[in-house]
Protein backbone atom coordinates (compact mmCIF):
# COMPACT_ATOMS: atom_id res chain seq x y z
CA UNK A 1 0.00 0.00 0.00
CA UNK A 2 1.67 3.48 -0.91
CA UNK A 3 1.24 6.23 1.32
CA UNK A 4 -0.80 9.46 -0.25
CA UNK A 5 0.45 12.61 -0.44
CA UNK A 6 -1.88 15.37 1.22
CA UNK A 7 0.02 18.69 0.49
CA UNK A 8 -0.66 21.41 3.36
CA UNK A 9 -0.92 25.07 1.32
CA UNK A 10 -0.75 26.86 4.11
CA UNK A 11 2.86 28.55 3.31
CA UNK A 12 1.61 29.48 0.12
CA UNK A 13 -0.69 31.46 1.64
CA UNK A 14 1.46 33.33 3.90
CA UNK A 15 2.99 33.78 0.82
CA UNK A 16 0.52 35.80 -0.85
CA UNK A 17 -0.58 37.30 2.57
CA UNK A 18 2.47 38.99 2.51
CA UNK A 19 1.72 41.81 -0.34
CA UNK A 20 -1.97 42.17 0.46
CA UNK A 21 -2.52 40.99 -3.43
CA UNK A 22 -3.05 37.44 -4.97
CA UNK A 23 -0.05 36.31 -5.79
CA UNK A 24 0.65 33.16 -5.84
CA UNK A 25 -3.14 32.14 -6.31
CA UNK A 26 -3.92 29.56 -3.92
CA UNK A 27 -6.32 27.94 -5.95
CA UNK A 28 -4.40 27.82 -8.79
CA UNK A 29 -1.63 26.37 -6.82
CA UNK A 30 -3.50 23.73 -4.85
CA UNK A 31 -5.20 22.64 -8.28
CA UNK A 32 -1.62 22.54 -9.74
CA UNK A 33 -0.44 20.85 -6.79
CA UNK A 34 -3.46 17.80 -7.70
CA UNK A 35 -2.44 18.35 -11.51
CA UNK A 36 1.53 17.21 -10.44
CA UNK A 37 0.40 14.68 -8.06
CA UNK A 38 -0.47 15.52 -4.89
CA UNK A 39 -3.53 12.88 -3.35
CA UNK A 40 -4.96 15.45 -1.53
CA UNK A 41 -4.81 19.21 -0.24
CA UNK A 42 -4.62 20.30 3.60
CA UNK A 43 -5.52 23.83 5.44
CA UNK A 44 -5.31 24.84 8.75
CA UNK A 45 -7.38 27.56 9.19
CA UNK A 46 -6.31 29.85 12.43
CA UNK A 47 -8.63 32.57 14.09
CA UNK A 48 -6.55 35.13 13.20
CA UNK A 49 -6.36 34.20 9.43
CA UNK A 50 -2.37 34.84 9.13
CA UNK A 51 -2.24 32.39 6.28
CA UNK A 52 -5.23 30.54 5.03
CA UNK A 53 -8.31 32.64 5.59
CA UNK A 54 -11.53 31.17 5.87
CA UNK A 55 -12.64 32.47 2.39
CA UNK A 56 -9.89 30.44 0.64
CA UNK A 57 -11.58 27.41 2.17
CA UNK A 58 -14.78 27.81 1.23
CA UNK A 59 -13.19 29.04 -2.53
CA UNK A 60 -10.76 25.91 -2.15
CA UNK A 61 -14.10 23.34 -1.85
CA UNK A 62 -15.57 23.14 -5.16
CA UNK A 63 -12.00 22.97 -6.84
CA UNK A 64 -10.66 20.42 -4.38
CA UNK A 65 -10.56 16.72 -6.51
CA UNK A 66 -8.62 15.02 -4.37
CA UNK A 67 -9.21 14.74 -0.85
CA UNK A 68 -9.87 18.06 1.30
CA UNK A 69 -8.54 17.63 4.77
CA UNK A 70 -9.19 20.53 6.72
CA UNK A 71 -7.15 20.79 10.34
CA UNK A 72 -7.87 22.84 13.56
CA UNK A 73 -8.43 23.74 16.63
CA UNK A 74 -12.38 22.70 16.65
CA UNK A 75 -13.41 26.29 18.16
CA UNK A 76 -17.05 27.16 17.21
CA UNK A 77 -16.07 29.13 14.05
CA UNK A 78 -13.70 26.05 12.71
CA UNK A 79 -16.38 23.88 13.15
CA UNK A 80 -19.42 25.91 11.53
CA UNK A 81 -17.14 26.30 8.67
CA UNK A 82 -15.94 22.65 8.52
CA UNK A 83 -19.62 21.99 8.51
CA UNK A 84 -20.86 24.41 5.74
CA UNK A 85 -18.01 23.43 3.52
CA UNK A 86 -18.01 19.84 4.45
CA UNK A 87 -14.22 18.56 3.49
CA UNK A 88 -13.21 14.85 3.33
CA UNK A 89 -11.14 14.75 6.64
CA UNK A 90 -10.98 16.52 9.70
CA UNK A 91 -8.19 16.77 11.62
CA UNK A 92 -8.16 17.73 15.34
CA UNK A 93 -5.04 19.93 16.64
CA UNK A 94 -5.00 20.98 19.61
CA UNK A 95 -3.36 23.99 18.72
CA UNK A 96 -3.69 27.10 21.04
CA UNK A 97 -5.00 30.46 18.61
CA UNK A 98 -1.28 32.01 19.31
CA UNK A 99 0.39 29.11 18.51
CA UNK A 100 3.07 29.66 15.57
CA UNK A 101 2.38 26.42 14.35
CA UNK A 102 1.05 23.56 15.99
CA UNK A 103 2.85 21.59 18.72
CA UNK A 104 1.55 18.90 20.75
CA UNK A 105 -0.92 16.02 20.47
CA UNK A 106 -4.41 16.06 22.08
CA UNK A 107 -4.79 14.68 25.69
CA UNK A 108 -7.81 12.39 24.54
CA UNK A 109 -8.58 11.60 27.94
CA UNK A 110 -8.48 14.49 29.54
CA UNK A 111 -10.85 16.39 26.81
CA UNK A 112 -12.44 13.23 25.99
CA UNK A 113 -16.22 14.79 26.62
CA UNK A 114 -15.39 17.87 24.68
CA UNK A 115 -13.61 16.18 21.27
CA UNK A 116 -16.30 13.07 21.56
CA UNK A 117 -18.91 15.93 21.00
CA UNK A 118 -16.69 17.43 18.09
CA UNK A 119 -15.97 13.90 16.40
CA UNK A 120 -20.25 12.89 16.57
CA UNK A 121 -20.79 15.93 15.31
CA UNK A 122 -18.42 15.75 12.20
CA UNK A 123 -19.20 12.19 11.75
CA UNK A 124 -23.01 12.77 11.47
CA UNK A 125 -22.29 15.47 8.76
CA UNK A 126 -20.24 12.40 7.21
CA UNK A 127 -16.94 13.71 7.33
CA UNK A 128 -14.21 11.76 8.31
CA UNK A 129 -12.48 12.56 11.62
CA UNK A 130 -8.42 12.27 12.28
CA UNK A 131 -7.23 13.05 15.89
CA UNK A 132 -3.23 14.61 15.63
CA UNK A 133 -1.46 12.54 18.43
CA UNK A 134 1.35 11.68 20.08
CA UNK A 135 2.72 8.23 20.33
CA UNK A 136 1.06 7.36 23.91
CA UNK A 137 -1.23 3.88 24.15
CA UNK A 138 -3.43 5.07 26.52
CA UNK A 139 -4.43 8.18 24.40
CA UNK A 140 -4.37 6.29 21.22
CA UNK A 141 -7.11 3.80 23.06
CA UNK A 142 -9.06 6.18 23.76
CA UNK A 143 -9.39 8.01 20.52
CA UNK A 144 -10.87 5.08 19.53
CA UNK A 145 -13.49 5.23 22.09
CA UNK A 146 -14.10 8.46 20.59
CA UNK A 147 -15.29 7.21 17.43
CA UNK A 148 -12.32 8.48 15.27
CA UNK A 149 -11.78 7.17 12.18
CA UNK A 150 -7.72 7.93 12.14
CA UNK A 151 -5.39 9.48 14.23
CA UNK A 152 -2.08 11.47 12.33
CA UNK A 153 0.75 11.20 14.54
CA UNK A 154 2.89 14.09 15.33
CA UNK A 155 5.91 13.83 13.87
CA UNK A 156 8.28 16.72 15.14
CA UNK A 157 10.18 14.53 17.50
CA UNK A 158 11.03 11.92 14.60
CA UNK A 159 11.86 14.69 12.63
CA UNK A 160 14.08 15.93 14.94
CA UNK A 161 15.85 13.54 15.85
CA UNK A 162 16.02 11.91 12.66
CA UNK A 163 19.63 12.66 12.04
CA UNK A 164 21.05 11.84 15.60
CA UNK A 165 19.45 7.82 15.31
CA UNK A 166 16.88 7.31 13.38
CA UNK A 167 16.74 3.34 14.35
CA UNK A 168 15.80 5.22 17.96
CA UNK A 169 13.84 8.31 16.94
CA UNK A 170 11.52 5.95 14.69
CA UNK A 171 10.77 3.58 17.70
CA UNK A 172 8.08 4.97 19.12
CA UNK A 173 6.31 5.72 16.15
CA UNK A 174 6.29 2.19 15.22
CA UNK A 175 4.84 1.37 18.24
CA UNK A 176 2.13 3.80 18.20
CA UNK A 177 1.32 2.45 14.90
CA UNK A 178 0.73 -0.86 16.15
CA UNK A 179 -1.27 0.47 18.81
CA UNK A 180 -3.70 1.93 16.22
CA UNK A 181 -4.32 -0.91 14.56
CA UNK A 182 -4.88 -2.66 17.45
CA UNK A 183 -7.90 -0.17 18.34
CA UNK A 184 -9.07 -0.39 14.84
CA UNK A 185 -7.89 3.17 13.82
CA UNK A 186 -6.22 4.53 10.24
CA UNK A 187 -2.70 6.15 10.49
CA UNK A 188 -1.57 9.32 9.20
CA UNK A 189 1.11 11.51 10.17
CA UNK A 190 2.91 14.74 9.78
CA UNK A 191 5.19 17.82 11.00
CA UNK A 192 8.48 18.74 9.62
CA UNK A 193 8.75 15.46 7.38
CA UNK A 194 11.15 16.46 4.75
CA UNK A 195 12.69 14.50 1.46
CA UNK A 196 15.66 13.66 4.16
CA UNK A 197 13.12 11.76 6.79
CA UNK A 198 10.15 10.53 4.63
CA UNK A 199 11.03 7.32 3.18
CA UNK A 200 12.84 6.05 6.45
CA UNK A 201 9.18 6.84 8.20
CA UNK A 202 7.08 5.77 5.55
CA UNK A 203 9.22 2.28 5.05
CA UNK A 204 9.36 1.72 8.51
CA UNK A 205 5.28 2.25 9.35
CA UNK A 206 3.46 -0.25 6.67
CA UNK A 207 0.03 0.67 7.37
CA UNK A 208 0.48 4.41 7.26
CA UNK A 209 -2.39 5.94 4.96
CA UNK A 210 -1.90 9.38 4.19
CA UNK A 211 1.33 12.30 5.23
CA UNK A 212 0.39 15.80 5.33
CA UNK A 213 3.63 17.83 4.65
CA UNK A 214 3.57 21.88 4.56
CA UNK A 215 6.80 23.52 5.62
CA UNK A 216 9.47 21.51 3.92
CA UNK A 217 7.94 20.91 0.84
CA UNK A 218 7.35 24.74 0.27
CA UNK A 219 10.93 25.39 0.67
CA UNK A 220 11.78 22.88 -1.79
CA UNK A 221 9.81 24.04 -4.08
CA UNK A 222 12.07 27.52 -4.01
CA UNK A 223 14.48 25.03 -5.49
CA UNK A 224 12.94 22.44 -7.64
CA UNK A 225 9.73 23.95 -8.84
CA UNK A 226 6.53 22.67 -8.05
CA UNK A 227 6.01 19.66 -10.16
CA UNK A 228 9.26 18.41 -9.42
CA UNK A 229 9.19 18.57 -6.02
CA UNK A 230 5.93 17.24 -5.82
CA UNK A 231 6.85 14.01 -7.79
CA UNK A 232 10.52 13.88 -5.67
CA UNK A 233 7.86 13.57 -2.11
CA UNK A 234 5.99 10.92 -4.34
CA UNK A 235 8.97 9.16 -5.47
CA UNK A 236 10.08 8.99 -1.63
CA UNK A 237 6.64 7.24 -0.94
CA UNK A 238 6.55 4.80 -3.68
CA UNK A 239 9.97 3.76 -2.80
CA UNK A 240 9.47 2.90 0.75
CA UNK A 241 5.84 1.16 -0.49
CA UNK A 242 8.51 -1.39 -2.15
CA UNK A 243 10.40 -1.78 0.98
CA UNK A 244 7.55 -2.25 3.17
N1 LIG B 1 -0.18 18.15 10.46
C1 LIG B 1 -0.66 19.09 11.30
C2 LIG B 1 -1.75 18.72 12.23
C3 LIG B 1 -0.15 20.40 11.27
O1 LIG B 1 -0.66 21.32 12.09
C4 LIG B 1 0.85 20.73 10.35
C5 LIG B 1 1.37 22.13 10.28
O2 LIG B 1 0.36 23.00 9.92
C6 LIG B 1 1.32 19.71 9.49
C7 LIG B 1 0.79 18.43 9.58
C8 LIG B 1 2.37 19.96 8.46
O3 LIG B 1 3.58 20.26 9.08
P1 LIG B 1 4.79 20.82 8.23
O4 LIG B 1 4.37 22.18 7.74
O5 LIG B 1 5.92 20.86 9.20
O6 LIG B 1 5.02 19.86 7.09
Amino acid sequence: METRLSVNINKFATLRNARGGNNPDLLKVAMDCELFGAQGITVHPRPDERHIRYSDVRELKPLVKTEFNIEGYPDKNLMDLVLEVKPDQLTLVPDPPDAITSNAGWDTIKHFDFLREIVSLAKQNGIRVSVFMEPNKARIFKAAELGADRIELYTEPYAANYSIDKAKAIMPFVQAAEWAAEAGLGLNAGHDLSLENLAFFASEIPNLLEVSIGHALVCDTLYFGLENTIQMYKRQLSAASMRN
